[in-house]
């Protein structure tokens, strides 16, 4: 008999012993040297590190931006050394949501649109895709800003409009490089608290690399990463019960 609690909530992203290394000229930079990380369903893990100790090399694995060069990579159950670059696509697509320091939206389309265009490229019907990319924005406080483009917006509301992005397709877990690395500490602790909310009211489990104890302090779970390893991982909620969110 299937596990019924397995099949709702699936581990949404898994490393087994990742190593990536780039071509140095004759020799090789060893970005990561065998990162073994789990997420489980519903959780908030910050990544730390120093500069260089590989951080984004891993989200990129992570998300399928990059294959490793060796270990390997599940989202969901499924290991991305089986799927196409079509397949990596679609999983970010519909899957994985990613979050990046410098928000990445497009610049000639509203807030609105931005929101809306995962939706589209999964098929989703116009009107279906406008009116969840409308109750997305209004969740993250922009209802009033859906017709103005990224450069009619301040840092901290263009970083809530990629927040919506990546949640309007109700991934498993979010995933963000720096979300607050271009933000002033206002907005900054705005969009980290965003993250906290939603992650408690919808049970989307977020990975989210920070510089800033700070912002770490947000998450459930501390892993520290240092010369390609995670060398280290601490529970700055320990007192808190682990919180495993039933997904529907
Ligand atoms: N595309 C690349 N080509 C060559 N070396 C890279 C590339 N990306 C990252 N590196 C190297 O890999 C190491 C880890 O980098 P990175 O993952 O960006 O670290 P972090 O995000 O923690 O600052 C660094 O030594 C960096 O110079
Ligand atoms: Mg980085």
């Amino acid at each position: 008999m299937k596990n019924l609690s397995i099949e709702r909530n699936p581990v949404p992203l898994e490393a087994r012993k990742v190593v990536k290394a780039y071509p140095l000229g004759h020799a090789e930079t060893r970005a990561l040297d065998g990162v073994d990380l789990r997420i489980e369903p519903g959780e908030f893990v910050a990544v730390m590190g120093p500069s260089g100790s590989g951080k984004s090399s891993l989200l990129n694995l992570l998300v399928g931006l990059d294959r490793p060069t060796s270990g390997e990579v599940w989202v969901e159950g499924r290991a991305l050394s089986t799927l196409d670059e079509d397949g990596l696509t679609a999983l970010r697509r519909t899957r994985v949501g990613v979050i990046f320091q410098a928000f990445n939206l497009l610049p000639g389309l509203s807030a609105q649109e931005n929101v809306e265009l995962p939706l589209r490229a999964a098929g989703t019907s116009r009107q279906a895709a406008s009116q969840r990319a409308r109750a997305m924005l209004e969740r993250v406080g922009l209802a009033e800003r859906c017709g103005h483009r990224p450069d009619e917006l301040s840092g901290g509301q263009a970083q809530r409009v990629a927040i919506a992005r990546a949640l309007v397709i109700e991934p498993l877990i979010v995933v963000a490089d720096e979300p607050t690395g271009s933000l002033d500490s206002e907005n900054g602790s705005g969009v980290l608290r965003l993250l906290r909310q939603l992650n408690d009211e919808r049970g989307v489990a977020v990975l989210m690399v920070t510089h800033a104890p700070a912002a770490a302090a947000y998450a459930d779970r501390i892993v520290t990463m240092s010369d390609g390893q995670v060398v280290g991982e601490e529970r700055p909620r320990a007192d808190q019960p682990v919180l495993v969110h039933a997904l529907a």
